[in-house]
């Protein structure tokens, strides 16, 4: 899916983040499993993760930051319609996340559901509630990208315990006089849905005792190389733009060899690409959000500038959206 934004504009007007206290450096995992932080550094870029503690659920992370991106915003709760949780670790299969946290923050009038996409589910989660926005079903919306993977994960299996960390994000979308949404493009691919997987997750093997995140990483590596460039290319062509007219570059945070590469493929202008999966490994879904309020926090996310996000995860999926930046957001985390 492919397009380019019409009508009214439609932007991120609030933004809130939180992470678990607790940090987990590669020292204390190499007292887990046998890895290193030297391995660890050079084939990812990460150093330490966020870890939720053992009552810590997916909603208790991501109200601090709903609460701050609403307040942000500056709007009452009670006004939002639309809540749209993309996770693929919600408190449990059903009630939603989303519903649970309408909720606890008092939106009586919202529409809430999750939406599964792995980590490119905050950009499908922002496409969805523009595209309400902009059909004029609903006046504004929260959405949050966040997952708990540390609760998902074999704390014995090296190859994927690593990569992980626990965080979320939340965002206003509101109308806007200027600027905000420009396009986007978002994909899939079943096929290859194997290569990161959950198999007893749901039902088909949900007797399988088998309950924790299995991937290759190689295919997936390979996977990420390539989307991670072509939905950028195919995003900034359609809304007839240019690399160099990227501000900020906001890549999903998985590996930082993955962002290189991204970066060297596309011509990303030095400076300009935004990592920070050194602090907090892959948040997946709260990876875009958490990296947006660095950027805020650096000056960088400035009114007026040009914003390339690009996600890739399980699914397979990939997504990326363009945004002409339109409030400032910086202290967003809470
Ligand atoms: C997982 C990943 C970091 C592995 O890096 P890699 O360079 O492909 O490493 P390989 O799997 O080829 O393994 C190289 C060696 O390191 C070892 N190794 C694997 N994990 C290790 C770990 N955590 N610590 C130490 N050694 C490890 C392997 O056993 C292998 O040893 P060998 O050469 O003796 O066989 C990389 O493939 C990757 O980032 N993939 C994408 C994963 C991802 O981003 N997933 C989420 C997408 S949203």
């Amino acid at each position: 899916m492919i397009g380019r934004t019409n009508g009214r504009p439609i932007s991120i007007t609030g933004l809130g983040c939180h992470v678990p206290e607790r940090i987990l450096s590669n020292d204390e995992l190499a007292t887990l499993v046998d890895t290193n932080d030297e391995w660890i550094v050079e084939r990812t870029g990460i150093r330490e993760r966020r870890i939720a503690r053992d009552d810590e659920a997916l909603t208790d992370i991501a109200l601090p930051a709903c609460r701050r991106a609403l307040a942000m915003a500056g709007v009452e709760p009670s006004t939002i319609d639309l809540v749209i949780v993309a996770t693929v670790t919600p408190d449990m299969a059903f009630p939603s996340a989303s519903a649970l946290l309408a909720d606890e923050l008092g939106m009586p009038d919202a529409a809430a559901y999750d939406l599964s996409a792995g980590c490119t589910g905050f950009v499908y989660a922002i496409a969805q509630a523009h595209a309400m926005l902009a059909a004029g079903l609903a006046r504004r919306a929260l959405v949050v990208g966040g997952d708990v993977l540390s609760k998902i994960l074999d704390w014995h299996d090296r190859s994927t315990l690593v990569l992980f960390g626990d965080g979320a994000g939340a965002v206003v979308i509101d109308r806007v006089d200027d600027g905000g949404f420009l396009g986007f493009e978002l994909g899939a691919d079943g096929g290859g849905g194997a290569n990161l997987w959950l198999p007893g997750s749901g039902s088909r093997r949900f007797e399988d005792p088998d309950k924790f995140v299995k991937m290759n990483g190689r295919e997936v590596f390979k996977f990420a190389t390539r989307v991670m460039v072509s939905s950028a290319e195919a995003i900034l062509d359609e809304c007839g733009l240019s690399i160099e007219d990227v501000d900020v570059y906001v890549p999903h945070q998985a590996n930082v060899r993955i962002i290189d590469h991204a970066v060297r493929k596309l011509g990303v202008p030095a400076g300009r690409t935004v990592v920070n999966v050194d602090r907090y490994g892959n948040t997946s879904s709260g990876s875009i959000p958490l990296a947006l309020a660095d950027a805020a926090d650096d000056g960088r996310l400035e009114s007026g500038k040009l914003v390339l996000l690009t996600g890739m995860g399980a699914g397979l999926t990939w997504g990326s959206a363009l945004i002409r930046w339109t409030h400032d957001t910086t202290g967003a985390l809470a």
